[in-house]
């Protein structure tokens, strides 16, 4: 199903691999990226997005440069888990390509109205954007057709502190006016959350990278490890795939740092591939708040299952999905796109 989106991303490693999984699905139509600071400073964040659409030979998308802070702290970056320019141990070229005129939050109002009720917004970042748009345009809930948001954690531990996840962290007043918003939203147009609890489940390793590698005919085959050098870089003959080892194995050993293995919780490709099939997803509905005033708590996502709250459902959850799905979907797309563009490069 052909499916128009705006993407919402705080490029970053994961961002990227959702970037690359939208342009390698002939059913997405990208109308427009929104730069939300988050992983990295706003600028750095559309810079590599750029350079992202430049290494897959996209055509012209639009990207328009978001909010240069939190609508109400300090923004919070995180080097350390995505690397210095954001894509781990990979740096792309500067791109020629230009950024939009307008604002990230202009680009999310002015392509709903242009197309009311036939656009998917899909965040993976923090939602600062989406809400400077919702203040400047209420409709939006009523003039998206679905919202897709990679954000949260709930009946699981945080990844930035115990309870809160990091995109929700850098901007939690911003999420709380999001779920707020789309607590008037119909049934069926409720933001569909893949949160900690079911992103975590998506565990890249080692192999996906050489099944990658092999679906796009790159070569030498490289397997990666934890006792590589973080000066080693990939010597892979396809570009995407040279990228992808070196960005995603600065993710591995970043994971592995913490302790939860040699992979790469994929939450935002995976956020991209249920904005495009939401069939991929089980989901419950729950009525979600966020936390603001809470010490030790606050940016937590706080899902009332039970309707405790007497307040109607905001959010369909994503409690369910198959990961090795996502992952045949994810090597055969990015692995053909990343061929058919060595194909086409002229000898
Ligand atoms: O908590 C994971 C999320 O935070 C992902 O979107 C990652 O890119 C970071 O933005
Ligand atoms: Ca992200």
């Amino acid at each position: 199903m052909h499916r128009k989106i705006i993407l919402d991303v705080d490029t970053g490693i994961d961002d990227s691999l959702a970037v690359l999984y939208l342009l390698a699905s002939p059913e997405a139509e990208i109308l427009g990226i929104a730069a939300t600071a988050g992983n990295v400073p706003a600028a750095q964040v559309a810079a590599n997005t750029l350079a992202v659409l430049d290494l897959a030979q996209a055509p012209p998308i639009e990207v328009a440069l978001g909010a240069a802070e939190p609508l109400a702290i300090p923004l919070r970056t995180t080097e350390d888990t995505h690397g210095p320019q954001g894509l781990g141990y990979a740096e792309l070229p500067p791109s020629p390509r230009t950024l939009s005129e307008r604002s990230a939050a202009q680009l999310w109002v002015e392509l709903v109205r242009a197309h009311p009720g036939e656009v998917t917004g899909l965040c993976t970042g923090p939602l600062t954007n989406l809400a400077l748009a919702l203040r400047l345009e209420p409709e939006l809930p009523r003039l998206l057709d679905r919202l897709v948001i990679m954000g949260g954690a709930f009946n699981h531990p945080g990844n930035t502190t115990p309870t809160n996840e990091w995109n929700i962290h850098v901007d939690p007043e911003a999420a709380e006016e999001v779920f707020d918003a789309f607590s008037a939203a119909p049934p069926h147009r409720r933001p569909l959350v893949c949160a900690l609890d079911i992103t975590e489940t998506i565990e890249m390793r080692p192999e996906h990278l050489i099944a990658l590698g092999q679906a796009a005919g790159s070569t030498p085959s490289e397997t990666v490890g934890a006792g590589d050098p973080p000066e080693w870089r990939s010597a892979a003959s396809d570009p995407i795939i040279r990228y992808l080892t070196d960005a995603v194995r600065f993710y591995f050993d970043f994971h592995h740092q913490y302790d939860l293995g040699y992979l790469a919780h994929m939450h935002d490709p995976f956020a991209a591939a249920v904005a495009l099939d939401p069939a991929l997803a089980l989901t419950r509905p729950a009525t979600v708040d966020v936390e603001l005033t809470g010490t030790l708590t606050r940016a937590t996502t706080v899902a009332d299952w039970a309707g405790m709250w007497g307040r109607e459902p905001n959010a369909d959850i994503v409690i369910g999905t198959d990961p090795a799905v996502f992952f045949d979907r994810l090597v055969t797309r990015v692995g053909a796109l990343a061929r058919r563009l060595s194909q086409e490069l002229p000898a």
